[in-house]
């Protein structure tokens, strides 16, 4: 297939799409980014690469560090980790209270905020005050990329407006469903919001999701087989929240985006992806990362359905 071409052509069938959507405000430091910024990065299995736009360039990967937490998580704590936090979508925007106080304290899934939130606490009693660094590490290295770091201003902007965050996570602690001090896990998780990385580090990550567990490159395990199956499986049904079902009617692929206006998705056995356009749809995913990957699957009938 020529991928070179087929980004050519996403590129260029986008551009009308550009009037739409909306930077996020709420995390005053997001609303600076360039609105008309768009990359696309696709990496296969053995390692063939193809790039389009701004693909060197970095941003906040905000909400798609729930899948490297989700990950860590699950390796250290497995079905008990489903004690603390669910795997059913929500059907709820990202950052929402109101289910939370009816199912008392559990969150829905590990991707919507109040569960990526218990899922860094589930790493804070691992890693105590080293849980930022850990998740780092491992990032860097599913990434092969020991470059990669957060951003202290994107971390302090969001650490000086995330109130609904603060809400959620002193609710479930009223719940007993956060062990660790509230101020710890809430910096940790802002860190890891505030990592920074481009679509090809994004993609690149995302290859031991597209090939059961294993690091192509390496061969090492970094999670095992039945666990990448169930992650893949959230990322499909949760990963953008209320417009989940959305995503999987219109893309067909597990996937996770990112308030910073990333989208990583994983074409099982053959390649990760990563989309990159800051202005956001209602739901909060990027709105034309969304449209590329729809024209993606459409045109290279690389969805899994
Ligand atoms: O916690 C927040 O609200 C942000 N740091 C992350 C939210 C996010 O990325 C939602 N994704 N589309």
């Amino acid at each position: 297939m020529d991928f070179n071409n087929i980004l050519k052509e996403i590129q260029d069938e986008i551009q009308k799409y550009f009037t739409r959507g909306k930077l996020p405000d709420y995390i005053p430091m997001l609303a600076q980014a360039d609105e008309n910024d768009f990359a696309m990065s696709l990496i296969t299995l053995d390692g063939e690469e193809f790039n389009i736009g701004c693909s060197d360039k970095k941003f906040s990967i905000q909400s798609i560090s729930k899948v490297y937490t989700f990950t860590l998580a699950l390796e250290h704590y497995s079905k008990q980790l489903y004690t603390r936090v669910g795997h059913e979508p929500s059907g709820d925007p990202f950052n929402s209270l109101v289910q939370l106080e009816y199912e008392s304290g559990i969150p829905r899934n590990p991707f919507i905020n109040a569960g990526a939130i218990v899922t860094t606490d589930c790493l804070s009693s691992i890693y105590g005050e080293n849980a930022f660094n850990e998740i780092l590490n491992f990032i860097r290295k599913v990434s092969n990329d020991t470059t990669i770091a957060n951003d202290e201003e994107i971390f302090t902007s969001e650490l000086g407006h995330g109130f609904r965050n603060f809400a959620l996570i002193n609710l479930m602690k009223s719940y007993s469903n956060i062990k660790n001090p509230v101020d710890d896990v809430i910096q940790t998780y802002f860190k890891q919001c505030s990592i920074m990385m481009n679509t090809k580090q994004l993609a690149k990550s995302m290859l031991f999701l597209a090939n059961h567990g294993k690091d192509p490159f390496s061969k090492s395990t970094i999670i095992n087989v039945s666990k990448a199956k169930r992650i893949n499986s959230l990322m499909l049904t949760c990963g953008h929240y209320d417009a989940s079902g959305d995503f999987a009617y219109r893309v067909g692929l597990p996937g996770k985006s990112g308030v910073g206006g990333g989208i990583v998705a994983v074409v099982p056995k053959k390649m990760g992806i990563c989309v990159y356009s800051p202005k956001l749809n209602k739901h909060g995913n990027s709105l034309i990362g969304t449209k590329a990957l729809e024209l993606f699957t459409t045109k290279t009938g690389l969805s899994i359905f």
